[in-house]
């Protein structure tokens, strides 16, 4: 639709013409030069954080969050880093728009795009984030979709960083479900050098368009089916639940699909004495143990934490405050 020619105009209304927004649906939307800025600038933000120095540079900006499924960790790190960082957040379940009356995904993102400044969703299909990018006129950051969960990866590459002073020479390990998680994953670890390795059970493997990604990022990781030998020289060893948001009809076949495949001290007891790493929620006795989620190699509450301070740097970055 052309605009109103009487009508005002000013440098930030939206144009037919405007240059196309940045959008992050999966951590590969960044380039290295961008992840490295965002992670920096998430060190930055972080001790300005413990610090108690403001550190408000998106001041009147607005963030709309969709979610199509529940969350702890994504709505409440958003929402909080949107107010540290002088914004405000708007959150959207599933009942609060009309996308569950029928109102397309592509007319919600033109319309969202006219009220604020970026779209974060959770979504089942990812073919929704795709469409809503395509209709968006403002950044659409994947909150998590059933294919990946890229602000879930900037979190855990700063918790990496954080523990082992830099990537370099850190061998990782991915036992579990080879989804969301686990794709971003691999495609974050290409990205930052890191050798990963991922045991699946048969048939719960990343799909070869993923490792396709990741290869053109670095180096592909090794996949198989055997726990043990991937996590042998391992420094972190990753986890994920068996049964993901949407799943549960499926749960009774995955538990027996998983046996064998749980992160215990048993399978951490090799020389290299790995971290262990689980996105949360953990359902604990399943993917992951109780002895383990305890224990001092776990640095699952530095990650959820690290979700704010990473996704604060990418909202800065994709906004245009550093
Ligand atoms: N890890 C994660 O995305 O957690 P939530 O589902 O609680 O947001
Ligand atoms: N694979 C899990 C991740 C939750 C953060 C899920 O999709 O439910």
């Amino acid at each position: 639709m052309s605009h109103d020619a009487t009508r005002a105009t000013t440098a930030d209304e939206p144009t037919d013409d405007q240059p196309t927004p940045k959008h992050v649906l999966d951590v590969d939307d960044l380039s290295d030069e961008d992840l490295a800025a965002v992670l920096s600038t998430a060190a930055e933000f972080k001790r300005a954080h413990y610090a108690g120095e403001s550190h408000a540079v998106l001041p009147d900006r607005t963030l709309a969050m969709l979610f199509e499924k529940p969350s702890t960790r994504t709505r409440v790190s958003f929402e909080t880093g949107m107010t540290q960082l002088g914004g405000h957040a708007v959150f959207l379940g599933p009942e609060n728009t009309h996308l569950d009356r029928g109102e397309p995904v592509s007319d919600t993102a033109r319309v969202l795009s006219r009220y604020v400044d970026a779209v974060m969703a959770r979504v089942f299909d990812h073919d929704a984030l795709e469409s809503m990018a395509a209709h968006a006129s403002v950044p659409v950051i994947n909150g998590l979709s059933d294919d990946a969960h890229p602000c879930q990866t900037l979190a855990d590459l700063f918790t990496i960083y954080e523990r082992f002073g830099g990537f370099e020479d850190v061998t990782a390990a991915w036992v579990g479900d080879g989804n969301n998680v686990a794709q971003s994953f691999a495609v974050g670890c290409a990205m930052a050098g890191i050798d990963l390795s991922i045991a699946t059970p048969e048939g719960y493997e990343p799909d070869d368009a993923v490792l396709a990604r990741a290869a053109a990022r670095g180096t592909a990781p090794e996949v198989g089916n055997d726990p043990a030998a991937a996590v042998e020289d391992a420094d972190v060893v990753y986890t994920d639940v068996w049964v993901s948001m949407g799943e549960e009809d499926e749960r009774a076949a995955k538990l027996d699909d998983f046996e064998g495949f749980q992160v215990n001290d048993d399978l951490l007891a090799g020389p290299d004495d790995p971290i262990a790493m689980h996105c949360l929620p953990a359902h604990r006795g399943e993917e992951i143990t109780d002895a383990v989620l305890e224990s001092d190699r776990a640095v699952v509450w530095d990650q959820a934490e690290n979700r704010m301070h990473t996704q604060k740097a990418l909202l800065a970055h994709l906004l245009g405050a550093r």
